[in-house]
């Protein structure tokens, strides 16, 4: 399966939002995809046969480089989409001089915490009620090498 990492393009929103609103119970408004490509954010599409199968945006702050959103659509899983997604986004911390990766996640997200696991990232604490569902979050730091 060819599968392509680029910047993500505006056209690709709407099926950004669409994947979005299938991942999570809480998806980002379309505004917030919009705000994180005009601040140049870190926007990366995957992209198969010409339509967007999963995203990653991330923020550089300070030495820390921030995973704030990442998904794949659900015909798309367990092919490695979402490990290069991430593995790119390490070499770009290191390329930048960052020392962490770090992230969010819900307690309850399993298949994500196992992914973030393998791709190298340990656990810093917990946060209660990080969620507006009250759930906790873990965060996740990676140490760039
Ligand atoms: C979490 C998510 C991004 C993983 O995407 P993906 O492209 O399927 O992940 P990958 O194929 O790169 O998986 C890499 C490794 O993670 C682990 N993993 C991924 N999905 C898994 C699952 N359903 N069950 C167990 N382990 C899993 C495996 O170790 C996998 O390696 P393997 O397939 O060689 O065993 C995807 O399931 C998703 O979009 N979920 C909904 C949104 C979400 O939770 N985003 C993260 C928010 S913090």
């Amino acid at each position: 399966m060819e599968v392509v990492i680029r910047d993500m393009h505006i056209d690709d929103l709407p099926a950004m939002r669409a994947i979005e609103c299938r991942c999570f119970s809480d998806p980002w408004p379309t505004e917030w995809f919009q705000q994180a490509l005009v601040e140049q954010t870190i926007c990366w599409s995957a992209i198969r046969n010409g339509s967007v199968a999963g995203y990653i945006i991330a923020f550089i702050d300070d030495d820390e480089l921030h995973i704030a959103n990442l998904a794949v659509d659900e015909p798309f899983r367990r092919r490695g989409i979402a490990r290069n997604l991430i593995g790119k986004l390490i070499e770009l911390a290191r390329r930048n001089r960052c020392h962490y990766v770090k992230l969010e996640v819900r307690r309850s997200n399993a298949v994500a915490i196992r992914l973030y696991k393998v791709c190298g990232f340990t656990k810093l604490c917990t946060v209660r009620n990080y969620y507006i569902d009250g759930e906790s979050a873990y965060i996740l730091t990676l140490k760039v090498q």
